[in-house]
């Protein structure tokens, strides 16, 4: 975004830093008797058929995934960021600075979605699980060049920001303390987001056109391996929902179920980050128009 750079983000690092224990749980547990995620975001609201208990454990069931998703999100993105720093290593130090306390806030985040994890299961029966494995999926993304995986951070970044602003803010309904995790977590997200956008174009001045073609492809098979851990959580926690709910669901309504799910999980960890305008004019600085049309149409493949 114009008028950032290193050294501002240096600055509201500073004023947004916060405490796991003091400023964010406060020996708080959270309230099974509230939804967790905003119905902006589970779209459990859009599901007519299920009952009021039912929308509000579909909320909590897709924000425990919610919670574990930026946990696991964040084992690739500190790794990226610390080898960038290299790029500052030996030069500007007021740059290199903004990129430690990058990577030690992700870091925290990680402890924090750790340390929430064993919390959000207490109001629920055995038997969640979430599939993927934080190490062996951020050993596959950092195997992509280092321009398509800062596209999939920026875009990760952008989203965790407008999540907060346009659905968990607004909701009076939700958990306090669900909701405060991703206040305190936004407030650190704000800086993220600038950098990529300082280190992006860096890293695309790199590279010849022929590498960024191929970037663009790694890109769109990085969107296609987000979708299918996408489709498999999705499948998961509604299998897990039905088990778990005290209602009893037909053949016909788990496929309504996944269907919404997968939709929704589309919407939160693709499409409201791809759609974000300043990711749109991140990309579209750097691109052809016919390498935006060949991605549009990769991501309208997925719709
Ligand atoms: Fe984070
Ligand atoms: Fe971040």
């Amino acid at each position: 975004m114009e008028g950032y750079d290193y050294a501002k983000c240096i600055e509201i690092s500073k004023r947004a830093r916060w405490d796991i224990d003091k400023d964010v749980i406060r020996g708080r547990e959270f309230d099974f008797s509230k939804k967790f995620l905003p119905d902006g975001l589970s779209k459990a609201d859009q599901l007519g058929f299920l009952n009021k208990n039912d929308q509000r454990f579909l909320s909590q069931i897709q924000g425990r995934t919610y919670a574990n998703m930026f946990g696991f999100v964040e084992r690739f993105i500190v790794a990226k960021m610390l080898e960038i720093t290299r790029n500052h290593w030996l030069r500007d130090q007021v740059a290199l600075e903004a990129l430690v306390r990058f990577c030690d806030e992700e870091l925290k985040h990680q402890e924090l979605f750790r340390r929430i994890e064993p919390m959000l299961g207490v109001g629920m029966s055995e038997g969640y699980r979430f599939l993927h494995q934080a190490d062996a999926v951020a050993a596959a993304v950092l195997k992509k060049c280092t321009w398509a995986v800062l596209a999939l951070i920026l875009e990760i970044e952008l989203f965790t920001q407008e999540h907060y602003r346009q659905s968990i803010e607004k909701d009076e309904k939700l958990d306090p303390l669900y909701k405060d995790i991703f206040l305190f977590h936004m407030k650190e997200e704000t800086t993220h987001a600038l950098m990529d956008e300082l280190e992006w174009p860096l890293e695309d001045k790199k590279l010849t056109p022929t590498e960024r073609d191929r970037a663009i492809d790694e890109l769109i098979e990085l969107a296609a391996a987000v979708d299918g851990i996408l489709q498999a959580q999705s499948k998961a926690d509604v299998e897990f929902f039905s088990k778990a709910s005290d209602s009893s669901f037909g053949k016909e309504d788990m496929e309504r179920m996944k269907g919404s799910v997968l939709k929704a999980y589309r919407w939160q960890y693709i499409f409201s980050g791809t759609e974000h305008p300043r990711f749109r004019k991140a990309l579209g600085d750097l691109i052809t128009e016919a390498q935006g049309e060949r991605i549009n149409n990769a991501l309208g493949m997925l719709r």
